[in-house]
Protein backbone atom coordinates (compact mmCIF):
# COMPACT_ATOMS: atom_id res chain seq x y z
CA UNK A 1 0.00 0.00 0.00
CA UNK A 2 1.12 3.56 -0.81
CA UNK A 3 2.64 5.97 1.92
CA UNK A 4 -0.22 8.02 3.71
CA UNK A 5 1.74 10.99 3.74
CA UNK A 6 0.99 11.63 0.23
CA UNK A 7 -0.56 14.51 -0.64
CA UNK A 8 -4.58 14.73 -2.08
CA UNK A 9 -3.70 15.33 -4.98
CA UNK A 10 -1.04 12.22 -5.21
CA UNK A 11 -3.15 10.51 -3.09
CA UNK A 12 -3.58 6.69 -4.24
CA UNK A 13 -6.91 5.74 -5.07
CA UNK A 14 -6.55 3.24 -2.16
CA UNK A 15 -5.06 4.91 0.19
CA UNK A 16 -8.37 6.22 1.43
CA UNK A 17 -11.21 3.27 1.55
CA UNK A 18 -14.88 2.97 2.63
CA UNK A 19 -15.86 -0.42 3.99
CA UNK A 20 -19.40 -1.30 4.48
CA UNK A 21 -20.57 -3.64 6.91
CA UNK A 22 -17.32 -2.85 8.52
CA UNK A 23 -18.86 -3.97 11.73
CA UNK A 24 -19.52 -7.63 10.33
CA UNK A 25 -17.39 -10.45 10.45
CA UNK A 26 -15.47 -10.22 7.34
CA UNK A 27 -15.74 -6.24 7.11
CA UNK A 28 -13.99 -6.26 10.78
CA UNK A 29 -11.34 -8.13 9.89
CA UNK A 30 -10.54 -6.38 6.51
CA UNK A 31 -10.86 -3.17 8.41
CA UNK A 32 -7.79 -4.61 10.66
CA UNK A 33 -5.98 -5.19 7.78
CA UNK A 34 -6.48 -2.29 5.68
CA UNK A 35 -5.31 0.08 8.88
CA UNK A 36 -2.41 -2.03 9.77
CA UNK A 37 -1.61 -1.74 5.72
CA UNK A 38 -1.74 2.40 5.82
CA UNK A 39 -5.13 3.11 4.36
CA UNK A 40 -7.34 5.37 6.13
CA UNK A 41 -10.50 3.43 6.62
CA UNK A 42 -14.53 4.71 6.51
CA UNK A 43 -16.39 2.35 8.26
CA UNK A 44 -20.11 1.80 7.18
CA UNK A 45 -22.75 -0.14 9.36
CA UNK A 46 -25.85 0.24 10.81
CA UNK A 47 -25.07 -2.34 13.25
CA UNK A 48 -28.47 -4.14 12.43
CA UNK A 49 -29.81 -7.18 14.47
CA UNK A 50 -29.56 -10.03 12.49
CA UNK A 51 -27.05 -11.13 14.84
CA UNK A 52 -26.45 -8.98 18.23
CA UNK A 53 -25.63 -5.82 17.34
CA UNK A 54 -23.51 -5.99 20.89
CA UNK A 55 -21.16 -8.40 19.06
CA UNK A 56 -21.05 -5.99 16.16
CA UNK A 57 -19.85 -3.05 18.65
CA UNK A 58 -17.32 -5.45 20.14
CA UNK A 59 -15.72 -5.89 16.32
CA UNK A 60 -15.67 -1.86 15.96
CA UNK A 61 -14.16 -1.11 19.07
CA UNK A 62 -10.66 -1.92 18.75
CA UNK A 63 -10.64 0.54 15.97
CA UNK A 64 -12.51 3.21 17.91
CA UNK A 65 -9.97 6.51 18.48
CA UNK A 66 -7.29 5.08 15.65
CA UNK A 67 -6.20 8.13 13.62
CA UNK A 68 -6.97 6.48 10.68
CA UNK A 69 -10.40 5.27 11.49
CA UNK A 70 -14.05 7.08 10.50
CA UNK A 71 -17.12 5.64 11.65
CA UNK A 72 -20.35 6.11 9.85
CA UNK A 73 -23.87 4.57 11.43
CA UNK A 74 -26.17 4.23 8.52
CA UNK A 75 -28.58 2.43 6.81
CA UNK A 76 -27.41 1.63 3.29
CA UNK A 77 -31.22 1.67 2.30
CA UNK A 78 -31.01 5.49 3.02
CA UNK A 79 -30.13 7.29 0.01
CA UNK A 80 -29.31 10.44 1.49
CA UNK A 81 -27.11 9.16 3.90
CA UNK A 82 -24.91 7.17 2.31
CA UNK A 83 -24.63 9.78 0.03
CA UNK A 84 -23.84 12.02 2.70
CA UNK A 85 -21.01 10.20 3.85
CA UNK A 86 -19.72 10.33 0.28
CA UNK A 87 -19.93 13.98 0.69
CA UNK A 88 -18.32 14.15 4.21
CA UNK A 89 -15.28 11.77 3.37
CA UNK A 90 -14.47 11.58 -0.11
CA UNK A 91 -13.37 7.56 -0.22
CA UNK A 92 -11.75 6.78 -3.22
CA UNK A 93 -12.44 3.14 -3.44
CA UNK A 94 -15.04 1.13 -1.90
CA UNK A 95 -15.51 -2.10 -0.29
CA UNK A 96 -18.71 -3.40 -0.78
CA UNK A 97 -19.88 -5.92 2.36
CA UNK A 98 -23.02 -4.39 4.10
CA UNK A 99 -25.45 -7.23 3.34
CA UNK A 100 -28.13 -8.90 4.63
CA UNK A 101 -26.82 -12.75 4.29
CA UNK A 102 -28.00 -16.04 5.01
CA UNK A 103 -29.82 -18.04 2.68
CA UNK A 104 -32.31 -19.31 4.85
CA UNK A 105 -34.34 -16.04 6.28
CA UNK A 106 -34.13 -14.84 2.51
CA UNK A 107 -36.85 -17.08 1.75
CA UNK A 108 -38.52 -16.13 4.96
CA UNK A 109 -38.42 -12.14 4.25
CA UNK A 110 -36.84 -11.55 0.63
CA UNK A 111 -38.07 -7.80 0.22
CA UNK A 112 -35.40 -6.99 3.31
CA UNK A 113 -32.77 -8.71 1.31
CA UNK A 114 -33.88 -6.66 -2.34
CA UNK A 115 -34.20 -3.88 0.15
CA UNK A 116 -30.84 -4.21 1.03
CA UNK A 117 -28.72 -5.99 -1.09
CA UNK A 118 -29.98 -4.88 -4.30
CA UNK A 119 -31.31 -1.04 -3.80
CA UNK A 120 -29.05 -0.70 -1.10
CA UNK A 121 -26.07 -1.87 -3.76
CA UNK A 122 -27.70 1.04 -5.76
CA UNK A 123 -27.18 3.94 -3.57
CA UNK A 124 -23.61 3.01 -2.99
CA UNK A 125 -23.05 2.93 -6.60
CA UNK A 126 -24.42 6.10 -7.40
CA UNK A 127 -22.45 7.84 -4.56
CA UNK A 128 -19.21 6.40 -5.75
CA UNK A 129 -20.12 8.08 -9.00
CA UNK A 130 -20.77 11.33 -7.68
CA UNK A 131 -17.92 11.49 -5.38
CA UNK A 132 -15.08 10.29 -7.95
CA UNK A 133 -14.20 6.71 -6.29
CA UNK A 134 -12.56 5.48 -9.08
CA UNK A 135 -12.75 1.30 -7.17
CA UNK A 136 -15.53 -0.49 -6.07
CA UNK A 137 -15.49 -4.09 -4.80
CA UNK A 138 -18.66 -5.93 -4.40
CA UNK A 139 -18.39 -8.92 -1.90
CA UNK A 140 -20.49 -11.76 -4.09
CA UNK A 141 -21.24 -15.45 -3.28
CA UNK A 142 -20.57 -18.93 -4.20
CA UNK A 143 -24.30 -19.03 -3.54
CA UNK A 144 -24.87 -17.58 -7.27
CA UNK A 145 -23.91 -20.94 -8.71
CA UNK A 146 -27.40 -22.17 -7.25
CA UNK A 147 -26.84 -26.11 -7.52
CA UNK A 148 -24.42 -26.13 -10.42
CA UNK A 149 -23.59 -29.83 -11.30
CA UNK A 150 -20.02 -29.31 -12.59
CA UNK A 151 -17.29 -28.86 -10.36
CA UNK A 152 -15.61 -26.94 -9.49
CA UNK A 153 -17.36 -23.89 -9.90
CA UNK A 154 -15.93 -21.49 -12.40
CA UNK A 155 -16.68 -17.77 -13.01
CA UNK A 156 -17.22 -18.92 -16.42
CA UNK A 157 -20.03 -21.39 -15.51
CA UNK A 158 -23.47 -19.83 -16.04
CA UNK A 159 -25.35 -18.59 -13.07
CA UNK A 160 -28.86 -18.21 -14.33
CA UNK A 161 -30.14 -20.43 -11.37
CA UNK A 162 -29.93 -19.42 -8.42
CA UNK A 163 -31.98 -21.68 -5.42
CA UNK A 164 -33.09 -18.91 -2.96
CA UNK A 165 -33.81 -15.04 -2.94
CA UNK A 166 -30.21 -14.28 -1.25
CA UNK A 167 -27.93 -15.89 -4.16
CA UNK A 168 -30.64 -13.46 -6.40
CA UNK A 169 -29.84 -10.87 -4.56
CA UNK A 170 -25.60 -11.62 -4.80
CA UNK A 171 -25.96 -12.66 -9.00
CA UNK A 172 -28.65 -9.62 -9.52
CA UNK A 173 -25.83 -7.14 -7.39
CA UNK A 174 -23.17 -8.59 -9.65
CA UNK A 175 -24.72 -7.63 -12.74
CA UNK A 176 -26.08 -3.91 -11.38
CA UNK A 177 -22.11 -3.70 -10.57
CA UNK A 178 -21.40 -4.72 -14.51
CA UNK A 179 -23.33 -1.94 -15.80
CA UNK A 180 -22.10 0.83 -13.95
CA UNK A 181 -18.70 -0.18 -14.60
CA UNK A 182 -19.76 0.47 -18.34
CA UNK A 183 -21.30 3.43 -17.96
CA UNK A 184 -18.92 4.92 -15.65
CA UNK A 185 -15.39 5.14 -15.33
CA UNK A 186 -15.41 2.65 -12.47
CA UNK A 187 -13.25 -0.38 -11.60
CA UNK A 188 -15.34 -2.87 -10.45
CA UNK A 189 -14.50 -6.37 -9.17
CA UNK A 190 -16.96 -9.10 -8.10
CA UNK A 191 -15.79 -11.57 -5.41
CA UNK A 192 -17.54 -14.85 -4.98
CA UNK A 193 -16.74 -15.84 -1.03
CA UNK A 194 -16.70 -19.35 -0.74
CA UNK A 195 -18.44 -20.29 3.26
CA UNK A 196 -15.94 -17.99 5.34
CA UNK A 197 -14.93 -19.54 9.00
CA UNK A 198 -12.86 -18.11 11.46
CA UNK A 199 -12.75 -16.13 14.50
CA UNK A 200 -15.62 -13.87 14.71
CA UNK A 201 -17.51 -15.97 12.16
CA UNK A 202 -21.37 -14.90 12.08
CA UNK A 203 -23.06 -16.84 14.62
CA UNK A 204 -25.68 -18.56 12.20
CA UNK A 205 -23.46 -20.53 10.06
CA UNK A 206 -22.35 -23.82 10.99
CA UNK A 207 -18.69 -23.78 12.55
CA UNK A 208 -19.26 -21.35 15.11
CA UNK A 209 -22.38 -22.62 15.79
CA UNK A 210 -22.08 -26.44 16.35
CA UNK A 211 -19.05 -25.52 18.89
CA UNK A 212 -21.67 -23.78 20.42
CA UNK A 213 -23.79 -26.14 20.64
CA UNK A 214 -21.59 -28.78 21.59
CA UNK A 215 -19.69 -26.96 24.26
CA UNK A 216 -22.90 -26.09 25.76
CA UNK A 217 -23.83 -30.44 25.86
CA UNK A 218 -26.78 -29.42 23.44
CA UNK A 219 -27.35 -31.35 20.23
CA UNK A 220 -26.88 -30.14 16.42
CA UNK A 221 -28.77 -29.61 14.15
CA UNK A 222 -27.36 -31.43 10.97
CA UNK A 223 -29.55 -30.96 7.92
CA UNK A 224 -29.37 -34.06 5.70
CA UNK A 225 -27.33 -37.02 5.56
CA UNK A 226 -24.07 -35.25 6.03
CA UNK A 227 -23.12 -35.56 2.30
CA UNK A 228 -23.14 -31.87 1.22
CA UNK A 229 -20.17 -30.14 1.09
CA UNK A 230 -18.83 -26.58 1.11
CA UNK A 231 -15.26 -25.46 0.26
CA UNK A 232 -14.76 -23.81 3.48
CA UNK A 233 -12.19 -20.80 3.24
CA UNK A 234 -10.43 -19.04 6.25
CA UNK A 235 -10.99 -15.36 6.63
CA UNK A 236 -7.61 -14.26 6.27
CA UNK A 237 -7.43 -16.01 3.01
CA UNK A 238 -10.88 -13.85 1.89
CA UNK A 239 -9.04 -10.41 3.16
CA UNK A 240 -6.04 -11.51 1.44
CA UNK A 241 -7.67 -11.73 -1.61
CA UNK A 242 -9.70 -8.73 -0.96
CA UNK A 243 -6.62 -6.95 -0.44
CA UNK A 244 -5.44 -7.89 -3.76
CA UNK A 245 -8.50 -7.11 -5.83
CA UNK A 246 -8.11 -3.93 -4.40
CA UNK A 247 -4.67 -3.04 -5.31
CA UNK A 248 -5.62 -4.60 -8.56
CA UNK A 249 -8.95 -3.01 -9.20
CA UNK A 250 -10.12 -1.92 -13.06
CA UNK A 251 -12.50 -2.73 -15.89
CA UNK A 252 -15.07 -5.46 -14.39
CA UNK A 253 -14.16 -8.71 -12.77
CA UNK A 254 -15.37 -11.44 -11.59
CA UNK A 255 -13.46 -14.04 -9.39
CA UNK A 256 -13.73 -17.06 -6.72
CA UNK A 257 -12.25 -16.95 -3.37
CA UNK A 258 -12.29 -20.39 -2.05
CA UNK A 259 -10.30 -22.39 0.39
CA UNK A 260 -9.33 -25.42 -2.14
CA UNK A 261 -10.59 -28.37 0.15
CA UNK A 262 -14.42 -29.16 -0.42
CA UNK A 263 -15.48 -30.72 2.16
CA UNK A 264 -18.39 -32.80 3.85
CA UNK A 265 -20.70 -31.89 6.82
CA UNK A 266 -19.75 -35.21 8.46
CA UNK A 267 -16.25 -34.82 7.31
CA UNK A 268 -16.20 -31.16 9.18
CA UNK A 269 -18.15 -32.50 12.22
CA UNK A 270 -15.26 -35.15 12.55
CA UNK A 271 -12.80 -32.05 12.06
CA UNK A 272 -14.98 -29.78 14.85
CA UNK A 273 -15.02 -32.99 17.40
CA UNK A 274 -11.09 -33.17 17.21
CA UNK A 275 -10.09 -30.14 17.73
CA UNK A 276 -12.53 -29.67 20.62
CA UNK A 277 -12.36 -32.85 22.13
CA UNK A 278 -15.99 -33.33 22.37
CA UNK A 279 -18.39 -35.82 20.59
CA UNK A 280 -21.24 -34.43 18.45
CA UNK A 281 -25.04 -35.37 19.52
CA UNK A 282 -26.35 -34.88 15.82
CA UNK A 283 -30.05 -34.06 15.81
CA UNK A 284 -30.40 -35.45 12.05
CA UNK A 285 -32.71 -33.46 10.21
CA UNK A 286 -34.67 -33.00 6.38
CA UNK A 287 -32.17 -30.84 4.04
CA UNK A 288 -33.44 -27.46 4.03
CA UNK A 289 -34.83 -25.79 1.41
CA UNK A 290 -32.16 -23.17 0.14
CA UNK A 291 -29.39 -25.35 0.38
CA UNK A 292 -27.13 -26.15 -2.46
CA UNK A 293 -25.45 -29.80 -2.37
CA UNK A 294 -22.48 -28.56 -2.73
CA UNK A 295 -19.96 -25.50 -3.39
CA UNK A 296 -15.90 -26.06 -4.12
CA UNK A 297 -13.99 -22.84 -6.13
CA UNK A 298 -12.14 -23.34 -8.94
CA UNK A 299 -9.15 -21.20 -8.34
CA UNK A 300 -7.39 -20.74 -11.55
CA UNK A 301 -8.26 -17.14 -12.64
CA UNK A 302 -8.11 -15.79 -9.20
CA UNK A 303 -4.73 -17.50 -8.65
CA UNK A 304 -3.39 -16.10 -12.34
CA UNK A 305 -5.02 -12.65 -11.96
CA UNK A 306 -4.87 -12.07 -8.04
CA UNK A 307 -1.91 -13.98 -6.69
CA UNK A 308 -4.56 -15.91 -4.62
CA UNK A 309 -3.28 -18.85 -2.71
CA UNK A 310 -5.50 -20.08 0.75
CA UNK A 311 -2.84 -20.63 2.92
CA UNK A 312 -5.25 -22.38 6.34
CA UNK A 313 -6.12 -25.57 6.43
CA UNK A 314 -9.88 -26.70 7.55
CA UNK A 315 -8.22 -28.35 10.88
CA UNK A 316 -5.55 -24.93 11.80
CA UNK A 317 -9.17 -22.62 11.07
CA UNK A 318 -11.17 -24.50 13.13
CA UNK A 319 -8.53 -24.77 16.20
CA UNK A 320 -8.14 -20.65 15.79
CA UNK A 321 -11.95 -20.14 15.40
CA UNK A 322 -12.01 -22.74 18.92
CA UNK A 323 -9.44 -20.72 20.73
CA UNK A 324 -11.27 -17.69 20.29
CA UNK A 325 -14.50 -19.08 20.65
CA UNK A 326 -13.35 -20.23 24.44
CA UNK A 327 -12.96 -16.47 25.38
CA UNK A 328 -16.59 -15.86 24.45
CA UNK A 329 -18.36 -18.61 26.08
N1 LIG B 1 -19.58 -15.26 5.65
C1 LIG B 1 -19.71 -15.97 4.54
O1 LIG B 1 -19.52 -17.19 4.53
C2 LIG B 1 -20.05 -15.30 3.24
C3 LIG B 1 -20.08 -16.07 2.08
C4 LIG B 1 -20.42 -15.46 0.88
C5 LIG B 1 -20.67 -14.10 0.82
N2 LIG B 1 -20.64 -13.37 1.98
C6 LIG B 1 -20.92 -11.94 1.88
O2 LIG B 1 -19.89 -11.22 2.54
C7 LIG B 1 -20.41 -10.04 3.15
C8 LIG B 1 -20.05 -10.01 4.63
O3 LIG B 1 -20.59 -11.17 5.25
P1 LIG B 1 -20.38 -11.49 6.78
O4 LIG B 1 -20.40 -12.96 6.94
O5 LIG B 1 -19.23 -10.70 7.33
O6 LIG B 1 -21.76 -10.94 7.36
P2 LIG B 1 -22.09 -10.00 8.62
O7 LIG B 1 -23.57 -10.10 8.79
O8 LIG B 1 -21.22 -10.36 9.78
O9 LIG B 1 -21.68 -8.56 8.09
C9 LIG B 1 -22.55 -7.75 7.34
C10 LIG B 1 -22.59 -6.39 7.99
O10 LIG B 1 -23.46 -5.57 7.20
C11 LIG B 1 -24.22 -4.75 8.08
N3 LIG B 1 -25.48 -4.38 7.45
C12 LIG B 1 -26.55 -5.19 7.17
N4 LIG B 1 -27.55 -4.47 6.64
C13 LIG B 1 -27.10 -3.19 6.56
C14 LIG B 1 -27.68 -1.97 6.11
N5 LIG B 1 -28.94 -1.95 5.65
N6 LIG B 1 -26.96 -0.85 6.18
C15 LIG B 1 -25.68 -0.86 6.67
N7 LIG B 1 -25.08 -1.98 7.12
C16 LIG B 1 -25.78 -3.12 7.08
C17 LIG B 1 -24.46 -5.63 9.30
O11 LIG B 1 -24.76 -4.86 10.47
C18 LIG B 1 -23.15 -6.40 9.41
O12 LIG B 1 -22.26 -5.77 10.30
C19 LIG B 1 -21.92 -10.06 2.87
O13 LIG B 1 -22.16 -9.29 1.72
C20 LIG B 1 -22.20 -11.52 2.60
O14 LIG B 1 -23.33 -11.69 1.77
C21 LIG B 1 -20.33 -13.94 3.18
Amino acid sequence: MPESTQTDNQQSPIDKVLVTGAAGFIGSHLTQRLLDAGVHVIGLDNYCDFYSPQVKRANTEPFMGHDRWSFVEADIRHRDGVLHAFETHKPRAVIHLAAMAGVRPSIEDPALYTAVNLDGTVNLLDAAVAHGATRFIFGSSSSVYGNNEKTPFSEDDPVDHPISPYAATKKAGELICHSYAHLHSLGMTCLRFFTVFGPRQRPDLAIGKFMRLMAAGQPIPVFGDGSTSRDYTYVDDIVSGIMASLERCAGYHVYNLGGDHPTSLSELIATIEQVTGITANIDRQPMQPGDVNRTWADLSRSKAELDYAPRTSLADGIARQWEWLQTQL
